[in-house]
């Protein structure tokens, strides 16, 4: 393992477990929402395994000059003095459709950002946006104040240790949008990854300069569907084409979407764990739920009613975040309350939203140019339908290792959504040898968490096929890119 990265990504991690994601009701119901669909026979949901995007249509990526300078942000609303460039603006990633997703970019502030990586961020949901919780909640290197209008700065901003790009996707989600409507019901895990594809070989045109960076795709939630997914997207066109097109070094997923079946075990238990549902519910789920990705599984009545008790028992709870306080006011103040990126204020969403909703901020941003007749939303209303949604990405990730990526699964131990105990079940079901046993990692001389390595499986090959390498895959399932190349 190279050093400088690995001490990076240590980093990233302090800083992620310190600013403890927390999100809405709405976000709640976007992946609650998926789950129950996903559980039910015959809701249509494909959960076959994710086929990634093959031929990029050459309409799709466009010449970009001269379109970085118009990005350029001077000053946001009520921002305070930075030393460091941003960005916004829309990304054309299907030109007849109109469809175009919008990003918003810091560089880092440090004196060597021309040496420091590239990070992409995606929220989850599905659905909901990486302006809102990534970029304004949690890892930007601002946060509103509660008048809605002024910002303050995230001294745990990751921007000082990468040049950090946010993008909402898919289109339907915050300001990104679709001229043809009826692209919204069209949504799902696969036209997510070829949009984020198409997106980022637009934007690397436009900024040329990060053509060759070392490049990281980060996030959190359902985006443990998205970044692995879009990852295995790049790793196939840089194969199929030969060439480094986008020099992906690993990624990082964050309280994850990983497996459905370890994923909803580990939520139950650790409900049950933390006493926050009575026995007899956590009876009710052992005894009658089934948790496997069997395409015709049917839930039973039995099951229905306990997991509708889990729902009651956890309605005035905040459940990505369980000993948070609920937000009980949800007025602005005309008097910024006393800021605290240590303290989180549960109500922040609603200062998000009054301060992204200003037609001045949106103009500063170059966000909703087309004026769309809806408000920017932490999570989306227009997403009618979800496609597809594998039932696990466990292979991809396996494959993502396979060709030497590096992988950062991190959890925080407060969200009851995708808890830690779904991130220990998934990464038990890798079955990947243990290189170095769980330890303690350390803060300030406290303990901040627990951490352990387990080995990759580096052991790639290469055989000939056309005269182009490509690797041969130690698992059976992860051969899709083989697959795909054939
Ligand atoms: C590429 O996109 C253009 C414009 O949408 C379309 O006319 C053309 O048929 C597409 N080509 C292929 C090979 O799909
Ligand atoms: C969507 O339509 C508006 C209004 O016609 C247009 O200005 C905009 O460029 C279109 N968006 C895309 C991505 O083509
Ligand atoms: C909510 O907060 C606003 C602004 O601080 C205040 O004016 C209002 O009285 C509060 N409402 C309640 C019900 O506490
Ligand atoms: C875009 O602007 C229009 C007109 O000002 C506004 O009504 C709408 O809420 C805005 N939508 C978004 C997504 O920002
Ligand atoms: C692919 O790249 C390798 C290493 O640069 C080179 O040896 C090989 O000839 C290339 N193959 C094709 C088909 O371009």
């Amino acid at each position: 393992m190279e050093r400088y990265p690995f001490l990076l990504l240590t980093f990233f991690f302090i800083v992620s477990s310190m600013v403890a994601p927390i999100h809405c009701r709405k976000q709640t119901q976007a992946l609650g929402h998926l789950y129950r669909n996903k559980m039910k026979g015959g809701s249509g949901i494909n959960k076959g395994h994710f086929k990634p995007i093959h031929h990029i249509n050459n309409s799709r990526v466009h010449l970009q000059q001269g379109m970085r300078e118009k990005d350029i942000i001077q000053m946001l609303p009520g921002q305070p003095r930075v030393s460091f460039e941003q960005y916004g603006g829309y990304v054309t990633v299907d030109k007849s459709a109109g469809r175009a997703l919008y990003y918003f970019f810091v560089e880092a502030q440090h004196y060597s950002k021309e040496s420091l990586p590239l990070l992409l961020w995606l929220n989850g949901g599905p659905g909901c946006s990486s302006l809102a919780y990534g970029a304004m909640e949690e890892l930007g290197p601002f946060r509103v104040h509660s008048n809605g209008k002024t910002l303050y700065k995230n001294r745990y901003s990751w921007n000082y240790a990468a040049n950090v790009l946010f993008v909402e996707s898919p289109a339907g989600v915050g300001f990104s949008y679709s001229n043809t409507t009826s692209d919204y019901d069209k949504s799902g895990d696969g036209k997510t990854a070829d949009d984020n594809y198409v997106f980022l070989l637009n934007w690397l045109e436009r900024f040329p300069e990060y053509k060759k960076r070392e490049f990281y795709i980060a996030g959190e939630s359902y985006a443990g569907h998205y970044v692995p997914q879009l990852a295995h997207t790049i790793l196939l066109h840089n194969k199929k084409t030969n060439e480094t097109i986008v020099n992906l070094k690993g990624i990082l997923i964050g309280n994850a979407v990983i497996d459905d079946e370890t994923d909803t075990k580990g939520m139950y238990d650790y409900l049950e764990s933390h006493a926050l549902i009575s026995d007899e519910t956590a009876y009710g789920i052992k005894k009658y739920c089934s948790f496997s990705s069997d395409e015709n599984s049917e839930i039973s009545r039995e099951c229905e009613t306990a997991i509708e008790d889990i729902t009651k028992d956890t309605y005035y709870l905040d459940i990505y975040n369980i000993y948070a306080p609920l937000c009980r006011n949800s007025s602005l103040t005309v008097i910024p309350k006393k800021p605290s990126v240590e303290n989180f204020d549960p109500c922040s969403d609603n200062y998000i939203y009054a301060y992204l909703n200003r037609a001045d901020v949106q103009e500063a941003m170059h966000a909703n140019v087309t004026k769309l007749h809806h408000d920017w939303e932490a999570c989306s209303e227009l997403i009618g339908r979800w496609g597809d949604s594998p039932s696990t990405i466990i292979p991809i990730l396996q494959e993502l290792m396979a060709n030497g990526l590096r992988v950062w699964i991190f959890s925080g131990d407060t969200d009851g959504r995708v808890p830690v105990t779904s991130t220990k079940y998934s990464i038990k079901k890798m079955k990947l040898p243990v290189k170095t046993k769980w330890h303690p990692w350390y803060l300030d001389g406290e303990v901040g968490g627990l951490y352990r390595s387990v080995q990759g499986r580096f052991n790639v090959c290469y055989r000939k096929r056309g005269g182009a390498p490509s690797a041969k895959l130690p698992t059976k399932e992860g051969t899709f890119i083989d697959q795909a190349l054939s």
